[in-house]
């Protein structure tokens, strides 16, 4: 029998919020997010200079959590997620710890799509999810080796998860996902006729 081993593995962390304290109250997340959607004039233009679908706060607004005790909760915990996330991983972080480095709102209408990127200059990325509609779209990550697989074939269609080439992760409202900046992902169209609506954030290691 031969033996077979799996190296360089890509982790993606995954938990509901709340397994950790402090809880963080969703609707009240969710009600933030709205609101500070509906005030951020210069996030609007932002938004629409750049073509970008919807709204995102990350180019207008810096200060969430200090602004809005709720996202002060949400750093908390994530805080506490992202220990866990880099324990997993086993990293060797030094005398130097992992911090948080921006947290965004994004709010993604119905035909809004967000196209493939990674999160340079950070260590770890992640989202939580706020508002999931019935048929919103997955998350969809990518190998990251895929620009070297020139000649490969492609994978079966029923190949296990951890060999297929794009990964499609579905979270509920509440969850919390993580993963290494470098690891590009995307969001395919929200067929939802409701937005999607999440909370991104970077962490950096200082
Ligand atoms: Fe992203």
């Amino acid at each position: 029998m031969a033996d077979l081993s799996s190296l360089f593995v890509t982790r993606l962390y995954r938990a509901a919020l709340p397994e950790r304290k402090p809880l963080v109250d969703i609707a009240e997340l969710e009600a933030t997010c709205l609101s500070v959607a509906g005030d951020d004039d210069a996030g609007h233009d932002w938004c629409e200079e750049n073509g970008y679908p919807g709204y995102t706060s990350y180019a207008s607004l810096t200060d969430l959590p200090w602004r809005f005790p709720v996202f002060a909760d949400l750093v908390r915990a994530l805080d506490a997620h992202v220990a866990a996330f880099a324990e997993d991983l086993e990293f060797d972080l030094g005398d130097k710890t992992l911090q948080l480095e921006d947290i965004w709102i994004n709010i993604l209408p119905e035909g809004g799509t967000h196209s493939g990127h990674l999160h340079p200059h950070s260590v770890i990325s992640g989202t939580v999810y706020v508002a999931m509609p019935e048929g919103t779209s997955a998350i969809k990550f990518e190998d990251p080796r895929l620009p070297m697989m020139m000649a490969a074939p492609p994978r079966a269609k029923d190949a296990k998860r951890k060999l297929r080439t794009f990964a499609y992760v579905e979270p509920k409202v509440g969850d919390v996902l993580l993963w290494e900046s470098w690891l590009r992902h995307e969001v395919p169209m929200n067929m939802a006729e409701e937005n999607r609506i999440s909370v991104s954030f970077n962490y950096k290691w200082e």
